[in-house]
């Protein structure tokens, strides 16, 4: 198989993310915080490790602002939820995965908040002088990704994340498509909601994610429970990150979380960023002549991350899938990607487009056989 779906989940991930969890299972795998054994101490040291890595990596306030999620929709809804109040106003794009797009659809038809969706360009950038100019008196919130999972362009955090300081509004960047190969630095660029997974570009496995809370925001709690530390209080702790972690942790998935940011702290992100850019640079000139292929997004790939998106004139994305699956055993992600706006946008709505997403372990042959794969299947 040649996996070319990174930006749905990395794969395969480093031998040391393997090795980590195979070790922690047989050896530690036991209820952090619930007591005071070696096991359990053991547990709640690699949930540490992993929040440690996680501010260093990120430049958060403290490592106790990380909250551990499922996924990256688990901490968007975690925000929006424990966010908004009746009234609000909230400011997005179309560039947005339902994750974001959802949850705050269903808050605005239920008549609790107002929402303003900002349009990418036609090659997938938003403005940041348009997000300033929908700010009204009652926006409490941007919520922006830091790059398209379909278009793989990069938006401009640092300056929609100043005017949202300057205004006194909540800044919150959706990173499921750069965390662990675009830089983020949640001071600099003014970001007070982080939400990310870990399967992606930080060589977790599934079921991994968290939530940045920033000094500036107060969730209100999104499941009550058990946290181990103190439990006679009738409610939840207000301590972070207990306030927001009620039941046991996916220990063993954030063991193996810590060995995906230690090699990408190793290799170095720009490294990365780098040898999938080159395989970008290759994909997108190679698809660009065949016949009646159409590739979006843009040509600035110092702009972008590996998330290239195309339609042909001849066959529907999702047949070219299937086609690459069954007859050449490519993996790629047709159709809509969960994003159905940036689809609209640039016309590809409802079929949507072929996503290629090379990762970190992709190679130039790899690209040679899916180029050569798709002039064979579009010149039937
Ligand atoms: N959000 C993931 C994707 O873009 C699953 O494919």
């Amino acid at each position: 198989m040649i996996y070319l779906d990174n930006a749905a989940t990395s794969f395969p991930k480093p031998e040391s993310v393997y090795k980590a969890m195979d070790r922690f299972a047989r050896e530690d795998m036991a209820n952090p915080g619930r007591a005071g054994h070696k096991m359990a101490l053991a547990a709640e040291r690699a949930l540490d490790d992993c929040r440690h890595r996680l501010n260093q990596l990120f430049k958060g306030s403290a490592p106790e602002r990380f909250i551990f999620t499922l996924n990256c929709t688990d901490a968007l809804n975690m925000a929006f939820k424990g966010l908004l109040n009746e009234g609000d106003h909230v400011i997005t794009t179309d560039l947005e995965h339902n994750s974001v797009s959802r949850p705050l659809r269903i808050m605005e038809l239920a008549g609790k908040i107002s929402l303003t969706k900002i349009n990418a360009d036609s090659q997938g950038f938003i403005d940041p002088e348009q997000i300033k100019n929908a700010i009204g008196p009652k926006t409490r919130l941007v919520a922006l990704t830091h790059a398209s999972n379909v278009l793989g362009t990069i938006q401009p955090i640092t300056e929609v994340g100043t005017i949202c300081r300057e205004k006194n509004i909540i800044f919150l960047v959706d990173g499921a498509q750069t965390a662990g190969v675009i830089p983020i630095d949640i001071k600099a660029q003014k970001i007070d909601l982080l939400a990310c997974p870990g399967h992606k570009c930080l060589f977790g496995p599934t079921g991994t994610g968290f939530l940045y809370s920033g000094d500036r925001v107060a969730l209100r709690t999104w499941r009550e429970g058990g946290t181990g530390g103190d439990s006679s209080t009738e409610t939840q702790p207000k301590e972070m990150p207990y306030h927001l972690e009620g039941g046991t942790p996916n220990v063993l998935g954030i063991a193996g979380l810590a060995a995906g940011l230690a090699w990408v702290d190793q290799e170095g992100m720009n490294n990365i960023h780098h040898r999938e850019t080159k395989l970008v640079a290759k994909l997108r000139s190679n698809l660009k002549e065949i016949p009646g292929v159409t590739v979006f997004g843009s040509d600035d790939l110092s702009r972008t991350v590996a998330t290239v998106s195309f339609q042909s004139e001849s066959l529907a994305a999702p047949e070219i899938g299937s086609i690459l699956d069954e007859a050449f055993n490519i993996a790629v992600r047709p159709g809509l990607h969960c994003s159905p706006y940036i689809h609209k946008s640039i016309n590809t709505f409802p079929d949507g487009s072929v996503r290629i997403s090379p990762g970190a372990f992709n190679t130039e042959s790899d690209i040679d056989q899916i180029i050569a794969a798709l002039k064979e299947i579009l010149s039937l």
